[in-house]
């Protein structure tokens, strides 16, 4: 392994850190490497091509009001790429406006996603605003660029996907929505190089939905009128429509008139699905309505016959309520915990015809974080890959792999003490069918304090890695991550090297 330290951030956290976001598996990191030729237990296929990112939420200074939420740490976004049999690494800060401010300050300037945003220095983001943009959440690739993302709307920091430096922040020519920002989930249709997202916020009309075409340009802005401010994650899309979503868990109206940003269910309320034709108007925007639940994250759609084939995960307890156990820290966060949200793989069955939901759980077994093969998203997609948590704690000890057509699962556990990130399905070069390539996720190791990136067969999950791929340092703990082919990447293709293709990439 060729390694080399490139960068290091200032950080002000206590030395006797006690908080469980903050050490163990998410103690965050200060430095940044490169590292070529990357120590490999197994082997790469020479048929793996092309980038896994993950994002990260690494903080590097306290809470300004004490209260930590592992959403509020500083994106940090680690690459490891894969071409001819071997793999390179490399991680950086996401460069934005709050991580600079703060480092040039040595001090935390905005309050945290559980404190009130009063007690931020400067005027903050975020869908209710007050909030630093840390870019910790997601990472996509659209138009050959990586884009991080924000948990509550914020800008996309634009990032080259191989080596990670910003490159600033997405305008889409001149047309990015500043005022609102973007969602977490913008989602990259690989089958027409469009972006589709949606962002939420406290006034009128409180939510909107957007499309970027292949050529980087906001095309497509529409209202989503909705009855008041609500807290939509994710979306989905198949091949002609968008789906979003109005979630029966919201701010509790009266508090929030007084600033209190406190999130309530109510069981009370359907939840509504939103289904608009991709260029659609307003005025086309049809609701479904269903069983109430909240959906973190949905797996996919797609359109068979007169119906909407959706996929995701219904929450069994949306608002986990405190019973007492557990540590101060498991109590605060128990909301992060699948076992207490209860997510379940579910189904639901648009009709575009009747207006009819028909809704059928696919799991009794807890997983969340799903992800697909690519070019299937939108289409018809017959596996899941999805994430298993530990008890009581937002970490992830396992992958399953769901077979939609069997109902079959298989399942590999990293191990006591190993923990997972969101695990992206790679297609092999050439491949033949929807599960013949690999998987790919970063591990935290507090056994041996090192982390991997695991390379599995995806038609043999269970066998375990085909390939341990070292990473220079342990990093911290992550959740979204993505897979871009080499042949989506600006430069890669037509390189002769990795390292050439690290100089062409876009500046
Ligand atoms: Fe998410």
């Amino acid at each position: 392994m060729d390694v080399e330290l490139v960068g290091h951030a200032l950080s002000t956290l206590p030395e006797d850190d006690d908080h469980p976001y903050r050490t163990g598996p998410w103690q965050p990191q200060t430095s940044e490497w490169r590292a070529d030729d990357l120590t490999v237990t197994g082997e790469i296929p020479a048929d793996l091509d092309g980038v896994y990112l993950r994002n990260t939420e690494n903080p590097v200074h306290p809470a300004i009001a004490g209260k930590y939420h592992p959403f509020d740490g500083d994106g940090m976004i680690h690459v490891v790429g894969f071409r001819d049999g071997k793999a390179f690494y490399r991680n950086r800060f996401v460069r934005t406006d709050g991580f600079l401010a703060e480092q040039e300050t040595k001090e935390p300037l905005w309050a945290g996603l559980a404190e009130p945003p009063a007690r931020s220095l400067r005027e903050g983001w975020g869908a209710r605003g007050g909030l630093k943009d840390s870019s910790s959440t997601d990472v996509v690739v659209h138009a050959g660029v990586a884009l991080s993302s924000f948990y509550q709307c914020g800008d996309l920091y634009r990032l080259n996907p191989l080596t990670l430096d910003t490159l600033g922040k997405s305008a889409w020519g001149g047309k990015f929505p500043s005022q609102w920002g973007v969602s977490a989930h913008p989602k990259s249709d690989e089958h027409t190089g469009e972006l589709l997202f949606f962002n939420y916020g406290k006034a009128a009309p409180y939510l909107h939905y957007g499309v970027v075409d292949a050529q980087n340009h906001l095309v497509h802005y529409i209202d989503v009128p909705l009855p008041g401010p609500r807290l939509p994650h994710d979306m989905a899309y198949t091949e002609n429509y968008a789906i979003l979503n109005d979630c029966p868990l919201f701010w509790e109206p009266e508090l929030l008139e007084q600033g209190v940003h406190a999130a309530r269910f109510h069981p009370e309320l359907p939840l509504r699905i939103g289904v608009v034709p991709r260029r659609g108007t307003s005025e086309q925007v049809r609701w479904f309505e269903a069983d109430p639940t909240y959906v973190l994250h949905w797996v996919n759609a797609y359109e068979e016959g007169d119906e909407i084939v959706l996929d995701g995960f219904f929450q069994d307890d949306p608002e986990p309520q405190d019973r007492g156990d557990g540590s101060y820290y498991q109590r605060m966060f128990r909301f992060l915990a699948l076992d207490r949200m209860q997510s379940h793989l579910h189904r639901w069955r648009l009709n575009l015809v009747t207006g009819q939901v028909r809704e059928e759980r696919l799991r009794d077994t807890v997983t969340e974080f799903g992800m697909i093969n690519g070019r299937h998203a939108g289409r018809r997609n017959r596996y899941a890959y999805a994430a298993t948590g530990v008890e009581g704690w937002f970490l992830f000890d396992g992958v399953v792999k769901h077979d939609l057509q069997t109902g079959h699962d298989e399942r590999y556990a990293f191990g006591e003490g190993v923990f997972g990130s969101e695990t992206a399905m790679a297609p092999r070069v050439g491949s033949k069918g929807e599960d013949d390539g690999y998987l790919i996720t970063i591990v935290t190791d507090m056994n041996r304090n090192l982390s991997e990136c695991l390379v599995f067969d995806a038609q043999r999950v269970a066998d375990g890695p085909i390939a341990r791929v070292a990473l220079p340092e342990r990093v911290s703990s992550g959740t979204h991550a993505t897979w871009a082919s080499g042949s989506s990447i600006p430069g890669w293709s037509t390189a002769d090297t990795v390292s050439a293709a690290l100089r062409m990439g876009p500046a």
